[in-house]
């Protein structure tokens, strides 16, 4: 069980006050995260979903002990992050999809043995998770290669494997997913609900990504600006956004005129990007998408690049501000 209560954590940063010559630094206070409470049962997957700067990178640092609260508690398995680190941290598994935690100049074997003596593995328990993580990620391939030497994607997986070698109970994902193609994405899906299903492992990941949420979680937590904003289950939010799809275009001048006509005689919601790119919401279920794309093609013959996505988390917020999780 994962206790979090009232957490609040203040940044001061110092900036430069203007003025070439001023000596004076004024300090700036951000608000992280402001009085954060929830309470996790074991062995679900948790996805904490909110825009870029809303807070989860500094809630996931301070659930595992990297960074301190100003006030609140954690209790983590009824332990607390702050006492016996050691102890504590057997039982994580911890993962920054912006870092990594493997030696860059080693080969990823090294590494992994690295982490395995660090985390007292036996041979056995080692050998079994390598083949359950190559079964999943395909990662003997490059054992021996230096991490230096793999591809964004490649690294990524490594280091997610590295997490999951001395078999934690709580595992914490900070955005897992970012910047990761379709396929190996959808390879994390499957391991993470291998685990889910398989063992009682405990699994927070953070995301901005609705199709994280659609394909993962049991329970989601919306944080934005530092507060909760919504905490209950998956469904419910994604039922605001199941049947909506962004539709983006570029937008070349001489289609203005008749893509208006269209948008407005569907009445779709459209925003307009600066740099001639338009993207159309297309509620597919008074909509049809197929018809929607083949008049586009018919009244924009040079169209090259159609892209079809999920809303994003400033979507999903505003609908959620504006009372669409009730409806
Ligand atoms: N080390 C830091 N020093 C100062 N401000 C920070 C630091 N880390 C994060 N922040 C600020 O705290 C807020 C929350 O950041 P973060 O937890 O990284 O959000 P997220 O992971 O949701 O993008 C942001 O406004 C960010 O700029
Ligand atoms: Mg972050």
């Amino acid at each position: 069980m994962i206790e979090v209560k009232d957490i609040t954590k203040c940044y001061i940063v110092k900036k430069k006050k203007e003025g070439k010559f001023s000596l004076f630094k004024k300090k700036e206070e951000i608000e992280a995260l402001k009085q954060i409470n929830f309470t996790l049962k074991g062995g679900e997957t948790t996805c904490i979903l909110g825009a870029n700067g809303a807070g989860k990178s500094t809630l996931i640092k301070i659930m595992t002990g990297i960074l301190t609260p100003d006030s609140g508690n954690i209790l983590i398995n009824g332990q607390n992050p702050f006492e016996n680190r050691t102890q504590f941290l057997k039982n994580l598994g911890i993962f920054f999809g912006q870092g990594t935690q493997l030696w860059w100049e080693l080969p990823v074997i090294d590494s992994f043995n690295i982490i395995k003596k660090m985390y007292d593995v036996d041979d056995k328990t080692f050998e079994r998770n390598l083949d359950i993580l190559d079964q999943y990620f395909q990662i003997k391939r490059f054992l021996h290669r230096t991490v230096r030497s793999l591809s964004s994607g490649q690294r990524m997986l490594c280091d997610l494997a590295s997490t999951f070698l001395h078999d934690p109970s709580v595992i914490f994902l900070d955005e897992p997913t970012i910047g990761l193609d379709v396929s190996i994405k959808n390879k994390m899906y499957e391991f993470i609900r291998y685990l889910n299903a398989s063992t009682e492992t405990s699994i927070i990941l953070t995301t901005h990504d609705m199709s994280d949420i659609r394909a993962l979680s049991d329970r989601v937590i919306i944080i934005d600006k530092g507060s909760i904003l919504f905490d209950g289950k998956v469904e419910q939010v994604s039922n605001i956004f199941k049947d909506i799809r962004m539709v983006t275009v570029e937008l070349l001048d001489e289609d203005t005129e008749q893509l208006n006509t269209l948008i407005e005689s569907h009445q779709f919601g459209t925003h307009i990007s600066k740099s001639g790119v338009i993207t159309i919401e297309v509620n597919t279920s008074s909509h049809d998408l197929n018809g929607l794309l083949s008049e586009l093609h018919s009244i924009m013959p040079n169209l090259s690049d159609v892209k079809i996505e999920l809303p994003d988390i400033e979507y999903v917020l505003t609908k959620v501000y504006g009372g669409g999780l009730n409806e």
